[in-house]
């Protein structure tokens, strides 16, 4: 007999859950081989594999990390070294100590639990227009009613954000990337935050930070934190992760909380699981414990800075003149750009890889609204070198050459 799993699933599961568009685009890319500006994630090149390695053989010398780890926060050696180094870097009050931090499986985990804890069916939250898709599902999934508010190069923008706040009542919580916006790649400066968290306070809404790209800022000054500008205020939840610095593939990431949401929050992860694998947490301590960071970072951060001048450089050679408009920048992975006369890049994307096998991820998906963006367009440098650049964009305006022609035949 059949069974029809509508009948058992929750709506949750059932009606809110839709296969990624970003996943269809790098499938795409998988079977045609194509060249891809799709995923924003490092690249293999620069993993630390070697000294991760080693760090991953001393933690094998540790008998007591293959027990169930006792503490529920995830492992405190980790938890205090974040602690200090977010205090070192002006990023966190003074006050904070390791009770504070929540070791996650990625910051993924955090917006889940966040969600979890947070969001009733039919809540309102603020997100930025655009923003992190993955974010965007989660939210949904458990119910929530995003107002949209539009992100410039300075970050939220406080007059549309303060529109909302008036008109909506009560919101749950206002959910920003802070630094190198996925997709924006915007930074919100320190005077515009300042701004944001005097509204969330006057209409006692909470901010949660989303911050996995902070460590990779290119040029300009690094700006500070919601969490340490609020200050002792309880107000602020802030998301970290060592995907992007270090591999995503181990899976660390952590939240920051106000002391009376730490025992919540631990609680409610108990509930999820007992714990995260203290094995990865302490070749993650050990491997961060005694590196010169600074000097790590910066040999990432050239890397990277290079890829991206590559590939803008690349990308408005060839492609400017066709009509591409791109936004360059201070750091992270994503150029964000426009093709003002492409009125569906969801169609264009896939006529792309099929076509002339290039690939990036149409900009409609980053938006709570999906029918917002509809000409928007997001390329991630952090994978290519300045061939791979340079062959994408002539491929990338061969495209634009054929499709303009097919539209207007
Ligand atoms: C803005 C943002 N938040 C969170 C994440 C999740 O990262 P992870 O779970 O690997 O820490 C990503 C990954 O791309 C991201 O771009």
């Amino acid at each position: 007999m059949q069974i029809h799993w509508d009948r058992f699933l929750t709506e949750k599961v059932a009606k809110r859950l839709e296969p990624s568009l970003i996943g269809e685009m790098m499938m795409l890319v998988k079977e045609r081989e194509a060249i891809s500006f799709t995923a924003g994630e490092p690249s293999a090149d620069l993993y630390p594999l070697e000294e991760l390695g080693k760090s991953f053989e001393r933690a094998f010398g540790e008998p007591s990390l293959f027990a169930y780890y006792p503490h529920n926060g995830g492992l405190l050696e980790l938890r205090r070294w974040i602690a200090d180094w977010m205090k070192g870097d002006g990023l966190a009050p003074r006050s904070l100590t390791e009770e504070e931090i929540l070791l996650t499986n990625g910051s993924q985990e955090g917006i889940h639990l966040l969600a979890e804890a947070f969001i009733a069916e039919g809540d309102a939250i603020v997100v930025e227009s655009p923003t992190y898709p993955e974010a965007l599902l989660t939210f949904r999934r458990q119910g929530a009613r995003f107002l949209s508010v539009p992100v410039d190069r300075d970050g939220i923008v406080p007059e549309a954000l303060e529109r909302v706040l008036a008109e909506a009542g009560p919101v749950k919580f206002i959910y920003t990337i802070v630094n190198f916006q996925n997709p924006s790649g915007y930074t919100t400066t320190d005077e515009r935050k300042a701004q944001v968290l005097a509204l969330a306070r006057r209409y006692d809404t909470v901010i949660i930070e989303d911050d996995p790209y902070r460590h990779l800022r290119y040029e300009g000054a690094p700006q500070g934190s919601y969490f340490a500008l609020d200050g002792e205020g309880g107000r602020v939840i802030y998301l970290g992760s060592f995907s992007k610095i270090v591999v995503p593939g181990i899976r660390v990431g952590w939240m920051a909380l106000p002391p009376e949401l730490a025992d919540k929050m631990t609680e409610l992860r108990v509930s999820c699981e007992i714990s995260l694998p203290a094995l990865t947490q302490y070749a993650l301590w050990d491997f961060l414990k005694d590196r010169d960071l600074p000097h790590y970072l910066s040999t990432l951060r050239g890397a990277y800075r290079s890829r991206r001048d590559a590939l803008a450089e690349a990308l408005r050679g060839q492609c400017g003149p066709l009509g591409l408009e791109i936004d360059v920048p201070q750091g992270g992975f994503f150029l964000w750009g426009r093709i003002p006369w492409v009125k569906d890049m969801v169609a264009f994307a896939r006529y792309a890889i099929e076509e002339e096998r290039i690939g990036f991820i149409p900009g409609r998906i980053f938006f709570a609204d999906e029918t917002e963006g509809a000409d928007t367009i997001r390329f991630s440098f952090a994978k290519v070198d300045g061939d791979l650049a340079r062959e994408g964009a002539r491929r990338l305006a061969r495209a634009m050459t054929s499709y303009r022609s097919a539209l207007n035949n």
